[in-house]
């Protein structure tokens, strides 16, 4: 079985969801508590064993690629003023020469035109897929545990977490099959299905082991929902001659694509961290308890 040494972060998509703030600043860049987005998804990747990391950026991303780059200015004056915790985390981040790459999507044209875009960097070897804006907060990172469930069973494996069963309509929906350790066989994959029709409440999250051969799918694919090229309608496909698996992650995902799972994540990753924690418990407190007073009042 082929180890899965490169990781695929798709980061050109153009986050309409969070407008204004997207009109200048990638989605990817927004910060939880001090860290970009993408930061996450990179020490995730990282930390699952990835060697090598693919971004898919697009116009007005290049903040993106500054932002993984050695910064000389920046280190020479935190090393003259004695700030050495900001500088050491400085070089805790930096990704090592030659471990990352960056290929364009000259169009968003969906999410499967952008791992598509990295299929030549990528080879013939499985692969890891993480969409930034999905941040995974537990334990440890959700890729890990998707990983050692592809040690097992090889092919192609998915992460997924359980919604609300009368909110399946809003998620790529997968039915359950044999149960296999922690995680269990894909029956089916359903783009949005009605609670009454769906095969289960277990969504796909966003993380993803993918074989190569989802990049030939993917090059002859039409156009699918939304007049983009659907990742889901190419797994479909190459779910016809290749195993899929689920891995149920124990942790939580936030969205934050979205205002509501942006500003749940800030506020999780605060009350979570040593350093922010006591800064920001009481005056979230006060704010909840005075927020439910004019909600009785009123
Ligand atoms: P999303 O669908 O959440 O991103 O894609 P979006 O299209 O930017 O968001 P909205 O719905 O307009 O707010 C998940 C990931 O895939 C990337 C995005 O950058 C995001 O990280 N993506 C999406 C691309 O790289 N290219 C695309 O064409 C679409």
């Amino acid at each position: 079985m082929k180890k899965v040494r490169k990781a695929v972060i798709p980061v050109a998509g153009l986050g309409t969801r969070f407008l204004p703030a997207t009109k200048a600043v990638p989605k990817e860049m927004l910060t939880v508590v001090d860290r970009p987005v993408v930061q996450y998804a990179v020490d995730e990747a990282l930390e699952a064993g990835i060697e090598h990391i693919v971004f898919v950026t697009g116009r007005n991303k290049h903040v993106i690629e500054d932002y993984f780059d050695i910064h000389p200015e920046l280190y020479d004056t935190l090393t003259r003023s004695g700030k050495t915790a900001p500088l050491a985390s400085l070089h805790a981040m930096q990704l090592p020469a030659g471990a990352v790459s960056f290929t364009r999507q000259q169009e968003p044209l969906g999410l499967g035109h952008a791992v598509w875009c990295a299929r030549d960097i990528i080879g013939d070897e499985p692969f890891a897929l993480l969409l930034p804006d999905m941040i995974s907060f537990g334990e440890r990172g959700c890729l890990a545990g998707l990983i050692e469930l592809y040690q097992r069973v090889g092919g192609n494996v998915i992460a997924v977490e359980q919604c609300d069963p009368t909110e399946t309509d809003k998620y790529g929906i997968v039915g359950k099959g044999k149960e296999v350790g922690r995680g269990f066989a894909i029956t089916e994959m359903v783009e949005k299905p009605s609670p009454s029709e769906a095969p289960s409440n277990f969504y796909i999250t966003g993380r993803y082991v993918l074989q190569p051969e989802v990049f030939a799918l993917l090059g002859t694919q039409e156009r699918g929902a939304g007049g983009e090229i659907q990742l889901t309608d190419a797994m479909r496909r190459l779910a016809q001659r290749q195993e899929f698996h689920a891995r149920p992650y124990e942790g939580r995902t936030f969205d934050c694509g979205s205002k509501e799972g942006f500003i749940q994540a800030n506020v999780a990753f605060a009350l979570a961290r040593d350093d922010v924690r006591e800064l920001v418990f009481e005056p979230i407190a006060e704010m909840i308890a005075a927020q439910q007073r004019r909600s009785a009042a009123a």
